[in-house]
């Protein structure tokens, strides 16, 4: 009889979906197994204002699948404009779940981000009040650091200093990479949360580089050495609620990331389930799966957890998924962790 694992519906606490034909593209990729999502707002131009964000969230539902249940979370771009009254409005109306922190410059059109935390100081402080999460993209942007060591570095350099600074204010480092950040989170017994990527379990920084350059492996921040992989794969199967999954699923077409200067990102939102079921059986913890995929993130954020259940099933020879999906734009590579998969979802 072959093995069954049913969990809730999982939910995706980080997420790009982009805009227009990408959009149309990507979003049945997450609908088909995800209740709800976290919803990035680094398009080009970013969602800054809850204007922008009622305009986006209506967008991507009118691109959702005929007949399916998928809520977009959304959530404000901070800038140095940023208008404390306006992210407190546009959080009293259930417009948006959190405001986004991108140091200008740390990623993918982040240019409009954060140079100088002290003009932020206002907004940081009305979302402690209001208790509206921060998500952080969490590297510095200091040409003179190391790539491998910006998440370090910003954790003492930035991230401690804001969160002393602004008792109360909830924060998620996204898409925490490091055993740094692993135990950051740890040492902190409030208001911290960290997503962890389908693929920074999978991957080290050798997946990369190792045999020739893998265009596809490259994202923001950049996967690293093996005993930080380790680290993450360790925090994402204790069952400790302060890590939940938010996969970075970041499509960019082949052509832009099979080029003299990539661009950064990992779509893994076809395949994310199958492959953490088999990482999580790898660690010998498919009973902790469903609190990283289906609980620990909306407690985190105060919301229920999905009701409807999936069932994922192991199949005796591996499971199939397209290597690319096709776009408007151009095809989008799945991400290929390497290795079979014999976990799907039902
Ligand atoms: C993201 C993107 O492409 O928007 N890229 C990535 O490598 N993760 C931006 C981000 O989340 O850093
Ligand atoms: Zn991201």
């Amino acid at each position: 009889m072959s093995q069954t694992l049913t969990l809730r519906r999982p939910d995706d606490w980080h997420l790009h979906l982009r805009d227009g034909a990408m959009l149309r593209a990507v979003l049945p990729e997450t609908t088909r197994h995800f209740g709800r999502a976290i919803i990035m707002p680094n398009l080009v131009p970013p969602v800054v204002s809850a204007c922008d964000a009622l305009a986006y969230r209506d967008r991507i539902i009118a691109a959702r699948p005929e007949g399916v249940d998928f809520t977009p979370l959304m959530t404000l771009y901070l800038t140095e404009q940023t208008d404390p009254a306006d992210v407190a409005a546009a959080h009293a109306s259930g417009l948006v779940s959190a405001v986004k922190l991108y140091p200008a410059g740390a990623t993918t059109n982040s240019a409009s981000g954060v140079r100088d935390f002290d003009k932020v100081r206002g907004v940081l402080e009305k979302m402690a009040e209001i208790g509206l999460p921060l998500c952080v993209h969490g590297e510095v942007t200091d040409a003179e650091v190391d790539i491998f060591d910006r998440e370090a570095v910003f954790i003492d350099r930035v991230l401690d200093p804001v969160r002393r600074a602004t008792p109360g204010l909830r924060v998620v480092m996204e898409h925490i990479t490091t055993a740094n950040g692993v135990d950051y989170v740890k040492a902190s017994d409030r208001d911290l949360g960290a997503t962890i990527t389908t693929h920074h379990l999978i991957i080290n920084r050798n997946h990369i580089l190792v045999g020739g350059i893998k265009p596809h492996y490259y994202c923001l921040p950049v996967a690293k050495r093996e005993s930080h992989r380790l680290a993450l794969r360790a925090a994402a199967t204790s069952g400790d609620a302060r890590f939940f999954l938010g996969t970075d699923s970041a499509p960019h077409t082949d052509a832009l990331k099979e080029s003299a200067c990539g661009c950064a990102g990992c779509f893994t939102a076809t395949n994310t389930l199958s492959i953490l079921a088999h990482a999580f059986e790898e660690d010998g913890a498919l009973d902790r799966l469903e609190g990283f995929t289906s609980l620990n993130g909306p407690a985190f954020y105060g919301l229920a957890p999905n009701e409807v259940r999936l069932t994922l099933t192991k199949h005796d020879t591996p499971v199939t998924y397209p290597d690319k999906i096709d776009t408007d734009d151009g095809p989008v590579t799945v991400f290929d962790p390497g290795f079979p998969l014999f976990w799907r979802v039902s």
